[in-house]
């Protein structure tokens, strides 16, 4: 396995640049996410890495070195997408064992790769069978164990859990990150579903509209985001935003929604507005009067938690509680949160201002 570096890495199509200028360091044997919504270039990324669409500018390194004119199958990744693309006429150990057929490799040494992957990825007893004759997930397993035959460099994901049913794509996340534990063979993984980046990855990135906003482990993102961005891409459901001014310790959301109290020495000057960040489960019904004064719109309970939609003024925040409660729409509520859970983001750059303190 390698590290991979990315130096500067740009792509255009015709005039358009669509990539522009992504520094990114992975280390061996890491996981690594990257996140971001539909267009932002993920995808594009993850093919300039494998040698399957050209660079523009820039570098793809493999241990320091350059790889921008090798082939694919000299840089010895291993792709897997979104559709599995098996071969229908083939059973599962002809789709699995193809690539290392067609490199030559002894008959009695594909033999040992293949049972050695199918006993990992429990697909032993399908082996004779064709795709058509699988579920979903086990087509899914079959794809990952032709990625892992070949003992790659490095793993490349491109959304391969996204044609899976809910209950499915968890059970084989979860199967991805045990694999990972086992083979450790550094890995790319893409996703628009940042759940799956943070329950997978060592580390996400975070791009948007061709850019990396940020860096970081799941809990950096999530409890320190540099932007308003990433603070809504992270996190479900997404943080609430509200208008605000800043007064003292005080910030006073706009349309007289209420006021939130910050930690002393806050640091951030009066009259200034802001953006005000605060996550759902941070948010708390307060019996003895909260600053924030809603009406419930909106009731979902899941079991363990109470989803609530609350109208404050001009925004409508999202809250979850923990437990079943009682709660009703038109029913009128205090709410709060605590100093050291509120975020600020400058009102214009969308930068943080303020981050929670924990
Ligand atoms: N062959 C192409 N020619 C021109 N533009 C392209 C081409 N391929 C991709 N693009 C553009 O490059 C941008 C990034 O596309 P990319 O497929 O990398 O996005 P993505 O993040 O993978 O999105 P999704 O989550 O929808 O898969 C998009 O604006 C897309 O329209
Ligand atoms: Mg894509």
């Amino acid at each position: 396995m390698s590290t991979v570096e990315l130096v500067g890495l740009r792509k255009s199509y015709g005039q358009t640049e669509v990539i522009h200028g992504v520094d990114l360091s992975i280390a061996e044997g890491e996981f690594l996410a990257l996140v971001g919504p539909s267009g932002c270039g993920k995808s594009t990324i993850l093919r300039m890495i494998a040698g399957l669409e050209s660079i523009t500018d820039g570098e793809v390194r493999f241990d320091g070195r350059r790889m921008n004119e090798s082939t694919p199958k000299k840089r010895n990744v291993a792709m897997v997408f979104q559709n599995y693309a098996l071969y229908p006429h083939m059973t599962v150990r002809e789709n699995v064992s193809l690539n290392l057929r067609l490199a030559g490799i002894p008959k009695t040494e594909i033999r040992k790769r293949v049972d050695d992957a199918a006993r990992l990825l429990e697909i032993e007893e399908i082996l004779d069978r064709k795709p058509a004759q699988l579920s979903g997930g086990q087509r899914q397993r079959v794809a990952m164990g032709r990625a892992i035959v070949r003992d790659p460099e490095v793993f490349l994901f491109d959304e391969p859990l996204s044609n899976l049913d809910a209950k499915l794509r968890v059970q084989m996340r979860a199967e991805i990150k045990a694999l990972h534990n086992k083979v450790r063979t550094t890995a790319i993984y893409v996703t628009h579903d940042q759940i799956e980046a943070l329950t997978l990855a060592d580390r996400i990135a975070v791009l948007n509209a061709g850019r990396i906003e940020q860096l970081g482990t799941p809990m950096e993102l999530y409890s320190a985001p540099v932007n308003r961005f990433v603070a809504g891409f992270i996190g479900s459901p997404a943080m609430n935003f509200l208008d605000g001014k800043i007064d003292g310790d005080q910030v006073h959301l706009a349309d007289e929604a209420g006021t939130l109290t910050l930690p002393p020495e806050h640091g951030v000057a009066d009259g200034r507005n802001l953006a005000v960040g605060v996550r759902p489960e941070h948010i708390r019904i307060s019996d003895s009067g909260g600053n924030l004064k809603g009406i419930i719109e909106q009731v979902e309970p899941t079991g363990s938690q109470t989803h609530a939609a609350v109208r404050c003024g001009q925004h409508l925040l999202q809250a979850v509680f923990e437990g079943m409660l009682p709660l009703h729409a038109g029913e009128s509520v205090s709410l709060n949160v605590a100093s050291d859970h509120i975020y600020l983001f400058d009102a214009d750059d969308g930068r943080a201002v303020l981050q929670a303190h924990r």
